[in-house]
C-alpha cells in the first residue's frame, strides 16, 4: 500500500478560550486570551498519524482563506500528504441559487460573493479541569461531497485503512466507506458528532470507535444502560460493526471483536487496555489522536488489541499539552511512556 492510512473528514480552525466556568443562558463571563489552533477531527487524525511516522493523507475541504492555509501548513508540518486537501467551494455544482435573494443557504450566498464557503471553525472553551465544549461551524467541510470521494479514487486504491468521522455530510462518509470496501481497505469510524449510520456502513466498521457519550447515544433504546462497558461493547457489536473500541478516558479503552483476548478468530472476545497515568491539561482532540494512531497501526498490520495498546498511550500524551494537533506526540515519546510503565 502507498498509504497506511487515508483520513476522510473535517479540517477546522479551533478558536479556543480558557475559562473557570461556562456561562449559563443569558450570562457573560470573562475568559483567557483567544488562541487559534489547527483542528478538526479529520485533520487531527491525519496529523497524529503522520507525526508518529505514518504514510498518511487527508481528503478534506477548506475555504480559500487564512484558516485554510493554516490547516494545510499544519498537515505539511506533521508530515501528512495534502494531495486530497481541496480548497474553495465556488466551483461546486449547486452552489448558485437564485442570485439576488437572501438565502439561509450559506453556500448560495458565498457563491454570489464569489468566495466560496469559509474554512470550518470550532469554538472551544476549556475549563479549569481541562474539559472542553465545542461548537463547530462546518463551512467548507459541509461541501465535501460524494463526487469528491469518487474523484479521489487513487487515494482509496492506495490506502490500507480509511478512517472516518462525522463532521462532513453523512452521504460523503457513506461514499467513502463504500469506496474503501470496494478497494479492499479496512474502515475505522468514529461516529462523532453522533448520527445514525446506514446499516451497510455500520457493517463495514472494523472497528467502530466510540467514547462513553457516543456509546450511550448509539445504544439509547429507552432502557437504562448498564454500568459495565463490556456490556455496551457487546450491545454495540449487535448493531453490526465487525469490532468495537470504547475509549474510557483516564481508564484507557475496551476492545471487543473476533479473536480479541487471545480467543479463536471466530470467537468474540473483549479486553481492557489501561492508560498510563497523566495530568490532563486539555483533552481536546485526544480522541482523534487515539483514532489516528489506531488506524495507522492497523494499516501496518497490528492486531486490533496491539493497535489499541499503542493508541491509548498516544491519547494519554495528547491530553498533557494544550491544543489538538500541536499536542500530539512523536513515536519516541510514545516509546518512552511504554518503557516507564514496564519499569
Ligand atoms: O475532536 C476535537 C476536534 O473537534 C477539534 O479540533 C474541533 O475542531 C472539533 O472538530
Ligand atoms: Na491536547
Amino acid at each position: 500500500h502507498g498509504y497506511d492510512l487515508l483520513v476522510v473528514g473535517s479540517a477546522n480552525a479551533d478558536l479556543v478560550i480558557g475559562l473557570d466556568r461556562r456561562p449559563g443562558p443569558g450570562e457573560t463571563v470573562l475568559g483567557s486570551d483567544l488562541v487559534i489552533h489547527p483542528g478538526g477531527k479529520g485533520a487531527n487524525q491525519a496529523a497524529a498519524a503522520a507525526r508518529l511516522g505514518a504514510r498518511t493523507t487527508l481528503l478534506a475541504r477548506v475555504g480559500d482563506d487564512a484558516y485554510g492555509r493554516m490547516l494545510a501548513e499544519a498537515q505539511r508540518a506533521a508530515g501528512a500528504g495534502t494531495a486530497g486537501l481541496l480548497v474553495g467551494t465556488a466551483d461546486l455544482p449547486g452552489t448558485v441559487d437564485r442570485p439576488g435573494t437572501v438565502s439561509t443557504d450559506g453556500a448560495a450566498q458565498d457563491a454570489e460573493e464569489g468566495k466560496g464557503a469559509p474554512t470550518g471553525v470550532a469554538l472551544i472553551t476549556v475549563d479549569a479541569a481541562g474539559d472542553n465544549s465545542i461548537v463547530v461551524s462546518p463551512g467548507a467541510n459541509a461541501r465535501l461531497t460524494p463526487d469528491d470521494v469518487a474523484a479521489a479514487r487513487d487515494l482509496f486504491e492506495a490506502a490500507a485503512v480509511v478512517s472516518l468521522q462525522l463532521e462532513i455530510p453523512l452521504e460523503t462518509v457513506a461514499a467513502a466507506a463504500r469506496s474503501a470496501a470496494e478497494h479492499g481497505a479496512r474502515v475505522v469510524l468514529n461516529p462523532s458528532p453522533p448520527a445514525a449510520l446506514p446499516e451497510d456502513v455500520l457493517a463495514l466498521c472494523d472497528p467502530l470507535v466510540v467514547n462513553e457519550h457516543e456509546a450511550r447515544l448509539l445504544l439509547d433504546d429507552g432502557q437504562p444502560l448498564s454500568t459495565e462497558p463490556e456490556q455496551w461493547a457487546t450491545a454495540l457489536l449487535a448493531l453490526g460493526p465487525r469490532s468495537v473500541v470504547v475509549t474510557l478516558g483516564a481508564d484507557g479503552a475496551l476492545v471487543a471483536g473476533p479473536g480479541v483476548d487471545a480467543g479463536a478468530a471466530d470467537r468474540i472476545g473483549t479486553a481492557r487496555v489501561p492508560s498510563p497515568r497523566v495530568k490532563a491539561v486539555d483533552t481536546t482532540g485526544a480522541g482523534d489522536a487515539f483514532t489516528g494512531a489506531l488506524g495507522w497501526r492497523l494499516g501496518r498490520g497490528d492486531s486490533l488489541e496491539e493497535a489499541v495498546r499503542y493508541a491509548v498511550r498516544v491519547g494519554a500524551l495528547a491530553v498533557t499539552r494544550p491544543g489538538a494537533q500541536e499536542s500530539y506526540p512523536s513515536a519516541q515519546e510514545v516509546q518512552a511512556v511504554g518503557q516507564e510503565r514496564a519499569q
